[in-house]
């Protein structure tokens, strides 16, 4: 399935899907990078790894999300994207671009969902005293990391943890969990129920 990753900054789950998805048995074959920032540090390295890049600016389109997001349609279109992966992609999507991605569009959140929706999810862990912190991949649907969890990772709070040590150790599990998760969806494996993902199959 030809699959697109979407960015806005570093870009380091989306090297790990690349990394991934050079396996030529990996279900999903990453056919574009897009990002809504030229400043993207992503971009560099899926140029250097001989990936097919767009930039599509979301600032010019100020509150006009669906002008943006008809703008991003044009280059999903024109790669023949059938699978997106939202990784690090700092924009909130229409309920109409959701709803044409419905099943075909994952994100991965830096938290055990549904607790710490948003941003600052390291800092309010270590705020609320959890003892469990982790990331997830989840479907994406209109409401903002509300989506069917797909896989989740989980790692312990350690005494004296800072929001950066606490940032790195979820980030090395979302490394290892989105491109699990990605080669399920591409892979056909999961199927929704009652608005909650079955894995069939699954590995
Ligand atoms: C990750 O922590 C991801 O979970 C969150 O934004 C961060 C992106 O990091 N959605 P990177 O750009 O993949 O390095």
């Amino acid at each position: 399935r030809r699959t697109a990753i979407l960015i806005s900054g570093r870009g380091s789950n989306m090297r790990a899907l690349l990394a991934a998805a050079a396996d030529p048995a990996f279900p999903a074959e990453i056919a574009l990078v897009l990002s809504n920032r030229a400043d993207a540090a992503g971009l560099l390295h899926a140029a250097e790894a001989g990936i097919a890049t767009a930039v599509v600016e979301s600032r010019p389109f100020g509150k006009d999300r669906a002008a943006f997001e008809a703008a991003m349609e044009k280059e999903l279109a024109a790669h023949g994207i059938g699978l997106i992966a939202l990784a690090g992609f700092m924009r909130v999507l229409t309920e109409g671009f959701t709803a044409r991605w419905s099943g075909r569009m994952l994100n991965i959140h830096p938290s055990l969902l549904p607790a710490f929706p948003g941003l600052d999810t390291h800092e309010r862990a270590l705020a609320a005293g959890v003892r469990l912190h982790g990331c997830t991949v989840h479907l994406v649907t209109p409401g903002v990391d509300e989506g069917p969890i797909v896989a989740q990772a989980a790692v312990p709070v350690l005494p004296g943890d800072t929001a950066e040590a606490l940032a790195a150790r979820v980030l090395a599990e979302e490394h290892r969990l989105y491109p699990a998760a990605l080669a399920w969806l591409a892979a056909g494996t999961l199927r929704l129920e009652d608005g909650r993902v079955l894995l069939e199959d699954a590995p």
